[in-house]
C-alpha cells in the first residue's frame, strides 16, 4: 500500500502535474494514444456539464457514444452535477463537448479528442466518440484547488487492430450475470471490443437452452471440485454450480454493447463436453458407460453413482460427443438458440484438446469414417467442424476454434484462434485465414506472474514485461499475409480462479499491458513509459475497489554466479519508487542495508525486503540454498532450452536453489520442449564424488512429464568420460516436483556429464496426447 500511497501524493502536487503538462507525451493514459499534443495549462470541468451537439454527418444516426455514461460518471466520482437529457442548449455552460463523425478513412473506434481551456471537442464515429470518453476519464485529475480538471491537449487516436479481447472462463468457476458487466466495464475502459465467453465446460454448463433444460438442470452443477493443484489432495464433496438464463444473457449482450464491446459466445465442440453429456448421455458414444474421474479425485456422491457425471477435476477428458446424427441435431438446435440471443459475427466452437480414444474404440465412429473416407480421426474431427461450419455459415455467421482445427484439414471460412504457440496462427494466416493471436507464452493470464507467487495458478509464468512485449503479428508473415491477423486476445481460464478477487489479481495489471499491445502503434509501445505510467493503473484499480498483483513492485531477486565459480551471488531489485532494500543471512527479519550482491557460499536461508519512505513492512522474500559440489560451478548445455522457459540460463540448474512451489515458479525451470537436456559440469578440481541428483518436474496437466531416464559419465581430464550410472526411478515430492539420484562408491572426477532424457511423446488418455512431452529441470545435485 505504502507505493500507491507515494503515488497518489505526488500525483496531486500541482507542480508535478504542470511539469507532466509541459513535458509532451507525459500523459497517465492506458493504452497511449496514437497522437498527443500537449497544450498549456488545463481545463477545469464545473458543474453542470453539457454537450452541445453538432452533427457534422446527418445520416450518423447512432448515438451510443456513452456521453450519457460519461455525465453519470462525473456526477458519481466528482460530484459535478448532470444536465437533463435535451438541455443542454440552453445552459451557458463553461466546458461544451461537440462530438461528429470521423473522416472515413479513420479505422473504427478513431477519434479527436481537443481540450482547449474553454472548450472541450470530440470528434468521432460513435465507437469512437466512446472512447474519446475513456480517455477523458483517464485525464481528469483532482488538483490542489479541489477542481477537476483535464490538460489542454490535442489527441488524434486510432486502434492498431480491430480484434482486441479478452477471455472469461465461466465454466471451472462460475462468476455472477453482475460480475460479468463489471468485468465488461474493465474491458471498455481499456479500449477492448470483444468479450470471448467461455460458456461450456466438462466442468459446467452455463447457458440456459430451452429446448434442452437438462443442461442447466444437470449440466450446470458438479459434486464437487478437487482440492489443490491438479492432481490435487482429494474433493471438497460440496456441490458447485450455476448458470445464466437467457433474460441475463441479453442483459449482459445490451450492457456490452453500450460499450462497444461484442460478445462471442464459445460452445466447445466436439472435446471438454462432459456437462453435456452428463444431461444427455445419448451425446457420447458410449451412454452406458460411467464417467471417468480418478478415485482420489472423485467425490463421494460421484462415487455412487453409476451413469454420466459433471467433471469434478481438470484437465482433457475422452468422453466427448459421438459424431451421430442425434448430436448433430442437438448442436443445431442449441447453436440456433445461441445465435438467436447472440449477435455476433463470430461464433466460437472450441475444437481443442479433443481425445480421439472413444471415437478409435466406437465402432459407429469407425464406420462413419469408412463411409466418408476419412483417413483417421483427425479427419473425422475435422468433418465435425465442418460439418458444424456449415451450418453456422447457413445463417450467416463465421466460426471461431482454436488452432486444432487446422488438423485433418481446414474449415473454409473458419477463424483460428492459435494458442499452442504462433504456429497455428501462422499456417492459417498463410492459407488465407483469419487469425486471433492468444499464444500461451505472452496471453495466457491464467499463468503465474511472479517468481514468488504464492497461490495456486496453473501454471507458466508470464510476467508483465513479457505481455507488453508481445507482437502478435508473427514475423513469418509477409505484409499480405500479417492482414490475416485480426488481433490478440487475454485468455482467462478458472481452474485456480475461483472468485472476483483472484480474478482481478490475474488480470491486472496484465490487461492493461495487452490493452496497449493492441491499441497502440507499433512504434509507440515503450516500456519504460508503460513503467511510469503504471502507478496510475494500480490507482484505477483502488478507485474502482479491484484487486491487482503488485507482483512488479515486489522485490526481486536473481542469482549470478560468483567470481571464480566460488558461491553465488543473490542480487536484490525493486520497481518500487524510493525503496530502500534491507537483507539478513539466516535471521528472519531483514535489518542490514543491502548495498551489494550477498556472497552465498552455504546452506542456509537469505531474506531481503524493500520498503518505501524508509520504513519496513514490505514483502519478506526468503530464499533456501542447498549447497552442494556442483553449486555456483562452471555449466555448459549441449542444446539450449526451449525460448520460453529459459530460466536464468545453464547456470539454473547449478544455483543452489531447488525450485519448492512448482510449475508457479517455473522461472527457476529450464524447460525443454521434445528435447533432452545434457549437462556438463566442472567442478574446478578433481573431488571425490558418490551421487547425482536431478531435480525436474512432473505436471501433466500441463503436459509436463519427469525424466524417460538419467544417465552420468564422469571424467578427471575432459577427455576420458567413464559411464557411472543410469536411473529411471523418479522419487515424488509435493508441488508435482521429484528427484532422480544414482549413487556409486565414491569416485575422483573433475568433469560430470548428466544426460537427462525427455520422456518424449505424451502417452494417448493424457492431456495433450501425442504432443511432445516438456522436461522441466531445475537444479543438479553432485554429493
Ligand atoms: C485452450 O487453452 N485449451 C484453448
Amino acid at each position: 500500500m505504502t507505493i500507491i500511497n507515494l503515488y497518489m501524493k505526488k500525483l496531486i502536487l500541482p507542480v508535478c502535474m504542470l511539469l507532466a503538462a509541459h513535458a509532451g507525451a507525459q500523459l497517465n493514459i492506458v493504452p497511449m494514444p496514437a497522437a498527443v499534443t500537449m497544450g498549456k495549462g488545463y481545463t477545469v470541468i464545473k458543474e453542470p456539464v453539457g454537450f452541445i451537439i453538432y452533427d457534422f454527418d446527418e445520416t450518423d444516426t447512432d448515438d451510443n457514444d456513452g456521453s450519457r455514461m460519461f455525465r453519470e460518471y462525473l456526477a458519481k466520482q466528482y460530484g459535478i452535477k448532470k444536465i437533463k437529457e435535451g438541455d443542454s442548449r440552453s445552459y451557458g455552460l463553461p466546458t461544451e463537448i461537440h462530438y461528429g463523425t470521423p473522416d472515413s478513412q479513420q479505422a473504427k473506434g478513431s477519434y479527436e479528442l481537443k481540450i482547449e481551456p474553454k472548450r472541450i471537442y470530440i470528434k468521432g464515429d460513435a465507437m469512437g466518440r466512446f472512447y474519446a470518453f475513456q480517455t477523458l476519464k483517464q485525464l481528469i485529475t483532482v488538483n490542489a484547488k479541489k477542481e477537476v480538471t483535464v490538460p489542454v491537449c490535442t489527441i488524434n487516436d486510432y486502434p492498431r487492430f480491430a480484434y482486441r479481447g479478452m477471455h472469461l472462463d465461466v465454466a471451472r468457476h462460475f462468476f455472477s450475470a453482475e460480475y460479468v458487466k463489471r468485468y465488461i466495464d474493465y474491458l471498455a475502459f481499456y479500449k477492448f471490443n470483444t468479450l470471448h465467453w467461455h460458456l461450456t465446460e466438462d466442468q459446467g454448463w452455463r447457458i440456459e437452452i430451452k429446448k434442452y433444460p437438462k443442461l442447466t438442470e444437470v449440466g450446470a452443477w458438479r459434486n464437487g471440485t478437487i482440492i489443490g493443484r491438479y492432481p490435487g489432495t482429494g474433493n471438497d464433496n460440496k456441490p458447485y454450480g450455476g448458470f445464466y438464463t437467457q433474460q441475463q444473457i441479453k442483459e449482459i449482450i445490451q450492457y456490452a454493447a453500450d460499450r462497444h464491446i461484442t460478445i462471442i459466445p464459445e460452445i466447445e465442440l466436439p472435446g471438454h463436453s462432459s456437462a453435456a453429456i452428463a444431461a444427455y448421455p445419448e451425446l457420447s458414444c458410449f451412454p452406458d458407460e460411467k464417467t471417468g474421474i480418478p478415485g482420489d479425485m472423485i467425490s463421494e456422491k460421484s462415487k455412487a453413482a453409476t451413469g454420466k457425471l459433471v467433471q469434478e477435476t481438470w484437465g482433457v477428458f475422452e468422453d466427448v460427443f459421438c459424431p451421430s446424427e442425434n448430436t448433430f441435431t442437438f448442436l443445431e438446435n442449441v447453436l440456433d438458440e445461441v445465435m438467436a440471443l447472440f449477435p455476433s459475427k463470430y461464433i466460437h466452437i472450441g475444437g481443442d484438446e479433443c481425445p480421439k480414444e472413444a471415437w478409435k474404440k466406437s465402432p459407429f465412429c469407425q464406420q462413419l469414417m469408412k463411409d466418408k473416407g476419412l483417413k483417421d480421426e483427425h479427419e473425422l474431427q475435422s468433418y465435425f467442424i465442418q460439418r458444424i461450419e456449415k451450418y453456422i455459415n447457413s445463417k450467416g455467421r463465421q466460426i471461431i476454434g482454436w488452432d486444432e482445427i487446422l488438423e485433418g484439414g481446414l474449415a473454409p471460412n473458419a477463424t483460428v484462434m492459435s494458442w499452442r504457440g504462433e504456429e497455428g496462427g501462422i499456417a492459417a494466416a498463410k492459407q488465407k485465414h483469419n487469425v486471433i493471436m492468444t499464444p500461451g507464452s505472452h496471453c495466457y493470464l491464467d499463468h503465474s506472474q511472479t517468481v514468488n507467487e504464492d497461490s495456486v495458478t496453473i501454471g507458466g509464468y508470464l510476467p508483465l514485461e513479457k505481455v507488453y512485449s508481445y507482437e502478435p503479428v508473427p514475423k513469418e508473415l509477409n505484409e499480405a499475409e500479417a492482414a490475416y491477423v485480426l488481433g490478440a486476445q487475454g485468455n482467462v481460464w478458472t481452474e485456480y480462479i475461483t472468485n472476483p478477487s483472484k480474478l482481478e489479481y490475474m488480470i491486472f495489471p496484465r490487461m492493461t499491458a495487452l490493452a496497449e499491445v493492441l491499441w497502440s502503434p507499433k512504434e509507440k509501445r515503450n516500456w519504460k513509459d508503460f513503467e511510469r505510467r503504471l502507478p496510475q493503473v494500480v490507482k484505477n484499480c483502488d478507485n474502482w475497489g479491484a484487486n491487482y498483483s503488485r507482483a512488479y513492485f515486489d522485490i526481486r531477486a536473481t542469482v549470478a554466479p560468483a567470481p571464480d565459480y566460488n558461491g553465488v551471488l543473490w542480487k536484490l531489485e525493486s520497481n518500487q519508487p524510493g525503496a530502500k532494500i534491507y537483507y539478513s543471512i539466516g535471521k528472519k527479519n531483514p535489518a542490514g542495508t543491502y548495498r551489494e550482491p550477498v556472497l552465498v557460499r552455504g546452506t542456509y536461508v537469505v531474506n531481503g525486503m524493500a520498503a518505501a519512505n524508509g520504513r519496513q513492512g514490505g514483502n519478506i522474500l526468503s530464499q533456501a540454498f542447498n549447497f552442494n559440489k556442483a553449486t555456483g560451478k562452471k555449466i555448459t548445455l549441449a542444446s539450449q532450452p526451449s525460448a520460453g522457459y529459459p530460466g536464468n540460463g545453464a547456470f539454473t540448474l547449478v544455483d543452489g536453489v531447488q525450485n519448492e512451489k512448482g510449475f508457479a515458479r517455473s522461472g527457476e525451470f529450464l524447460g525443454f520442449g521434445g528435447t533432452d537436456c545434457e549437462a556438463l559440469i566442472d567442478l574446478g578440481t578433481p573431488q571425490s564424488i558418490t551421487s547425482i541428483v536431478v531435480h525436474s518436474l512432473r505436471q501433466q496437466a500441463s503436459w509436463i512429464w519427469q525424466p524417460l531416464s538419467v544417465s552420468v559419465m564422469i571424467s578427471a581430464d575432459g577427455t576420458n568420460y567413464k559411464e557411472i550410472g543410469l536411473t529411471d526411478d523418479f522419487v515424488k515430492k509435493e508441488n508435482g516436483r521429484g528427484t532422480m539420484t544414482i549413487s556409486f562408491d565414491a569416485n575422483q572426477a573433475r568433469y560430470v556429464k548428466v544426460k537427462i532424457e525427455n520422456w518424449g511423446n505424451i502417452p494417448a488418455g493424457n492431456p495433450g496426447a501425442g504432443n511432445k512431452a516438456w522436461l522441466f529441470v531445475d537444479e543438479i545435485e553432485v554429493k
